[in-house]
């Protein structure tokens, strides 16, 4: 499936001279839907995966399907404040300032096996901190699954060295 196609380029969007990636065009095809969650369910099937993480807010959309099909549970990676009990936390920088991503601390047995799923991977600095909430329940992190890479960002190089599903790259 063309799945650029599905995808919508919006240009000087947020600001002047960006060009955002849209997936709500691909969210909201029946086909394209089926067909990404399906490739992430195919690629890691064999994963032996007691987790799948998603990172808010548009992880959780990838994510919950996801961990339905492989039989995982689901992980919600919250931005601050929004969890009840005791949490984990990583800052990180954003081109303005920072945000923090936060999981609770009895999410995660140690040595359990955990895919952190997003969306998309643009400079890295959003999936570099969740990997370091899995570092800090001392999970064992599988590995990561996006849908989009920007790879001129050079995203990846800030994350651990696991496998990273990607299935479009810009
Ligand atoms: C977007 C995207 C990733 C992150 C990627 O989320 O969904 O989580 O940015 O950027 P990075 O690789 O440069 O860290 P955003 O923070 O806009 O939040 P949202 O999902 O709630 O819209
Ligand atoms: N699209 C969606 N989310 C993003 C983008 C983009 O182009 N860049 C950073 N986060």
């Amino acid at each position: 499936m063309d799945l650029k196609s599905l995808i919508r380029d919006v240009p000087d969007f947020p600001k002047p001279g960006i060009l955002f990636r849209d997936l709500t065009t691909l969210l909201q095809n029946q086909a394209g839907l089926r067909y990404v969650v399906d490739q992430l369910v195919e690629k890691h099937r064999h994963d032996g995966l007691d987790y799948v993480a998603g990172i808010e807010s548009r992880g959780f959309i990838f994510g919950a399907p996801l961990a339905y099909h492989l039989g995982a549970g689901f992980i919600p990676l919250r931005k601050p404040g929004k969890l009840c009990r005791p949490v984990y936390s990583v800052e990180y920088t954003l081109e303005y300032g920072s945000d923090r991503l936060e999981m609770h601390q009895d999410a995660i047995q140690p040595g359990q096996r955990v895919l952190i799923v997003d969306d998309l991977i643009a400079t890295g600095g959003t999936a570099a901190a969740a990997a370091g909430l899995m570092a800090q329940a001392s999970a064992e992190l599988h590995g990561f699954a996006f849908i989009v890479e920007l790879a001129d960002l050079g995203g990846r190089a800030k994350l651990p060295d696991v496998p990273i599903t990607t299935l479009v790259t810009y």
